[in-house]
């Protein structure tokens, strides 16, 4: 199929790249030429594992092409629009950009069929205006339906993620549009849900919210355990041993960042307010991911051994270079307000940090040039490549062998063993 995507972030890029590896024709749009000058030279701007090989591939293959302008709107059954959705100050999700490309689309149909669609997260009733500014700038004999088909893709793994989905849902009024769809959609894996509008679009909101929630409850019941001597892992081990319940995505730490959960529970929260529901519970979600990023930072005010900080991971999780929400941001902000010296490892959100924090902070090349005379060490994204780092010679970069771990990436028995005063999150 030809097919266009409007933005190339980490979905837009990543759905392009895939689509287009499964043999279709994708056109991709953006509006900054310099980016687009770096993406046809198979530079994907952002870090994401793999992404380079497949994008250089497909440009290659002559089955990626990159644009400012919207003439692909014309060639193209299906279009996709997958630009930011950031929140306002209010919570509010931010649609300006999502509606200016709409009117793009709009001006740019071609005489046949084209189906278009939001990728991005967007809150219920969107597409539907979406669908008005369509009907508003499109020429006359224009044939078009607009659908909902959300993405799930973690940063980190997007591109597995995306081939090998839990599932596809597709919410639109016309059967043609769901036809085309679940053709292009064809060789991802996963169940295809076909729903209405409204459900597809809840249905986004719903999962984020939900994985928001387990983990917010993670963090709460990591301050009991705090309070208790008990052990958080040991705790959320048992009982996620409940079928009813499960382990996965109940890690506590120093709370989700990222350009998803923050931003899309403001934004339900947001709705449910205009629609007169009570929005007691993501409230609570949202203040004890605070809570969890204050936890710890109270932690190192009480039990630091001096100003230098040495601190590993900036990025919001690991496998990406992307720090939107980032707890790391949160505390280099405290942390510098109470004259802390930082010195900051994460092998790929240096540069997007530098942007925020200049030379406020000092950067290292290794984690190990990191620690070296630090007064104690802060861990805050896991990294593969800290979890079986060699200890024993952090210990002794270290003026005094102290570790603060947001991630509980350690056994706190062997670091006892091997003579650290380890603080992790809600564990002796
Ligand atoms: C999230 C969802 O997982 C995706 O399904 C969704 O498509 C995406 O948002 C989106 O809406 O675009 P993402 O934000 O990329 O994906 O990454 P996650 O792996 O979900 O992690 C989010 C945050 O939660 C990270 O800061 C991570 O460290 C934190 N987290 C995750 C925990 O603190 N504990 C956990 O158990 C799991």
């Amino acid at each position: 199929m030809k097919i266009t995507i409007i933005g190339h972030g980490y979905v837009g890029l990543v759905t392009a790249c895939v689509f287009a590896d499964f043999g279709n024709i994708v056109y991709v749009i953006g509006h900054t030429k310099e980016k687009i000058e770096r993406l046809k030279k198979g530079d994907p701007i952002i870090y994401e594992p793999g992404l380079k090989e497949i994008l250089e591939r497909n440009i290659q293959a002559k089955r990626i092409f990159f644009s400012l302008d919207y003439d692909s709107i014309k060639l193209s059954e299906i279009v996709f629009i997958t630009v930011g959705t950031p929140p306002k100050e209010n919570g509010e999700a931010d649609l300006t950009a999502v509606f200016e490309v709409a009117k793009n689309i709009a001006k740019n149909l071609g005489n046949h069929f084209t189906v278009v669609s939001c990728k991005s997260t967007v809150p219920v009733g969107t597409n539907k205006k979406v669908e008005t500014i369509l009907k508003k700038y499109s020429p006359k004999n224009s044939q078009f339906a607009v659908a909902s088909c959300p993405e799930f893709l973690r940063e980190g793994s997007a591109i597995a993620d995306t081939i090998y989905a839990d599932r596809v849902v597709i919410g639109s009024e016309s059967k043609k549009a769901i036809d085309m769809l679940l053709k292009l959609h064809e060789p991802i894996e996963g169940r295809k849900v076909v729903t209405d509008l409204a459900s597809a679009e809840l249905i986004k909101y719903t999962s984020n919210a939900m994985l928001a929630t387990k983990i917010s409850f993670a963090n709460l019941i990591s301050f009991y355990c705090e309070k208790t001597d008990a052990d958080v892992e040991a705790v959320l081990d048992a009982v996620g041993l409940d079928k009813r319940i499960g382990r996965v995505f109940m890690y506590p730490g120093v709370g989700y960042g990222g350009s998803c959960f923050p931003k899309d529970v403001m934004a339900m929260i947001d709705v449910g307010k205009k629609l007169n529901i009570d929005t007691l519970l993501l409230e609570a979600v949202e203040k004890i991911n605070l809570q969890a990023k204050e936890n710890f930072l109270q932690k190192v005010l009480k039990f630091n051994q001096g100003k230098k900080i040495a601190l590993w991971g900036l990025a919001f999780k690991p496998n990406t270079d992307d720090i939107r929400f980032a707890p790391s941001i949160f505390l280099i902000e405290n942390l510098l307000k109470k004259g802390f010296e930082i010195t900051a490892y994460d092998p790929e959100a240096k540069k997007n940090i530098e942007k925020i924090f200049g030379n406020k902070i000092k950067y290292s090349k290794d984690p190990y040039e990191a620690v070296k005379n630090a007064d104690q060490l802060l861990i805050i994204t896991e990294w593969n490549e800290f979890k079986q780092i060699d200890l024993q010679k952090v210990k002794k970069l270290l003026k005094k062998p102290i570790i603060f771990d947001g991630r509980n990436i350690y056994d706190p028995s062997l670091m006892k063993k091997l003579g650290f005063k380890y603080y992790s999150v809600g564990r002796i």
